[in-house]
């Protein structure tokens, strides 16, 4: 893997070893792209595009290789999570819509076994009944909700969390 090598020779250079590069793969679902004009009163005034430079913004700081993707088409979500297998560290997915109702991408999540972080930016407990049930959410690592644009910069930083325990996990 390549964060095992960056890592090798990070600790055969003088100094303290530098953090290991993570890739981070975001991936928004149907409606996003509307976002900064979709029902700004429950999702806010902030852009898509903005926030997809924000998390690459914070990846730098991060030592984190953000890499984002919108699609309102459920296949083009599964072929997207199929084509991140083995480059992808960790997943920042917010299904939109299909987070109710999707069996192939929670199908997707576990055949190419990356850890997923879940994002909403309302919390969907104070929406409505059919808004509660997350058919990704048991194959989860973690769920982030309820911050507006700021659930994905709270999951980005978790990232490396995550990356982390799964190590711990394969050691
Ligand atoms: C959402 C919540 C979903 O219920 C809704 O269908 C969305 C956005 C959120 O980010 O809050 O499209 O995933």
């Amino acid at each position: 893997m390549v964060k095992r090598v960056v890592e090798e020779q990070s600790s055969r250079s003088a100094g303290p070893p530098a953090k290991s590069q993570i890739a981070v793969l975001v991936i928004h679902g149907p409606n996003l792209n509307l976002l900064g004009e979709r029902e700004p009163e429950v999702y806010g005034r902030t852009r898509l595009n903005d926030i997809d430079k924000e998390l690459k913004t914070l990846g730098r700081e991060l030592e984190t290789k953000v890499e984002t993707f919108q699609s309102n088409s459920e296949g083009a979500i599964v072929d997207r999570i199929q084509k991140a297998r083995g480059k992808t560290d960790v997943l920042l997915l917010n299904p939109g819509a299909y987070t109710h109702t999707s069996v192939a991408i929670r199908d997707a999540i576990l055949a190419v076994d990356i850890p997923v972080i879940e994002v909403h930016l309302s919390n969907v407990y104070r929406r409505e009944a059919f808004r509660h049930h997350s058919t990704i959410a048991d194959v989860a690592h973690g769920r982030i909700m309820g911050f507006g644009a700021e659930s994905y910069s709270l999951a980005l930083r978790a990232a490396r969390t995550v990356v982390e325990s799964a190590r711990k996990r394969s050691d």
